[in-house]
């Protein structure tokens, strides 16, 4: 057999990542950057070294996943910011701004985008600015074509869908222009020491730091309270923590969904 069929034979029943389910150059791609990091020249010896170290498939699974996102994702989190954080920045300010960090493929700032049109059409006067960056230049251009399959739209209900997507004939679904313009995307290293934005409402960086150091996750609490006004929200992922040396601050807002407030001065 190929060796790259059988080491995706391994991964699908190791990392339970169905192979079909990405492009092959894909696959190729993240497999090729772990093969880099271990040393490994060929597949062969990439499998080899897979089987042997249990750890390696905890790696590659992240490796695999680390552009991964899709419309909604943890529908609680979007629940919490349709209900309470959208209003309570309505009361506060005409003009609000969100900044998205790490928005890979866009389905985030575009989620975020759809619950900012159905506020502003209850307050015609307010106007909404998403912010959404990444690293990778790759996603980023997928982002902003706007284009998605079904499997992104997974969690957004048939009333949203056909509100603010156009359905395509060959299945795939495109982000209507009035959520578009609400949205600017661009290129941004989260760990260049710079916000992309400040004077933001509201910074979202989910899934993000996984590859993050202690010290660069620190470094980067302390990138976003600059970047943040007074009583800003600051929405992690649902496995990421605020570590002990930067805990000061910000405040808890909601434990559960890991949604925290900037501490005033
Ligand atoms: C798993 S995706 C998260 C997408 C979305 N936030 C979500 O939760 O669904 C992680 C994204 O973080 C981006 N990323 C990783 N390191 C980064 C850095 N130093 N600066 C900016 N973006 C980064 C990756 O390029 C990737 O697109």
């Amino acid at each position: 057999m190929d060796d790259f069929i059988s080491l995706q034979r391994s991964i699908e029943r190791l990392v339970r990542i169905k192979c079909s389910n990405y492009k092959e150059d894909y696959i190729k791609r993240r497999i090729l950057s772990r093969m880099r990091l271990t040393n490994a020249t060929d597949y062969e010896t990439y499998h080899k070294y897979l089987l042997a170290n249990p750890q390696e498939v905890d790696l590659l699974r992240n490796a695999l996943t680390i552009n991964v996102t899709k419309f909604f994702r943890d529908p609680e989190v979007f629940e919490v910011i349709r209900r309470e954080i959208l209003p309570d920045l309505a009361r506060r300010k005409k003009s609000i701004r969100i900044w998205c960090a790490g928005c890979a493929t866009g389905e985030e700032p575009y989620s975020i985008a759809i619950l900012a049109h159905e506020m502003m059409a209850l307050h015609r006067d307010i106007s909404v600015t998403i912010y959404a960056t990444d690293i990778d230049t790759v996603v980023l251009q997928k982002a902003m074509a706007g284009i998605y399959d079904q499997k992104a739209l997974e969690n957004v209900d048939e009333k949203r869908v056909r509100k603010h997507f156009i359905s395509h004939e060959n299945g795939t679904f495109e982000v209507r222009p009035h959520i578009r313009e609400l949205v600017k995307f661009r290129q941004h290293d989260l760990m260049s020491g710079v916000p992309a934005v400040r004077y933001v409402d509201a910074v979202t960086c989910r899934n993000v730091t996984i590859y993050f150091t202690e010290k660069q996750k620190n470094d980067l609490a302390h990138l976003f309270h600059t970047a943040l006004g007074i009583d800003g929200y600051y929405i992690m992922g649902k496995t990421e923590y605020l570590g002990r040396e930067v805990e000061h601050l910000f405040v808890p807002y909601n434990v559960m969904q890991k949604i925290l407030q900037k501490k005033a001065p």
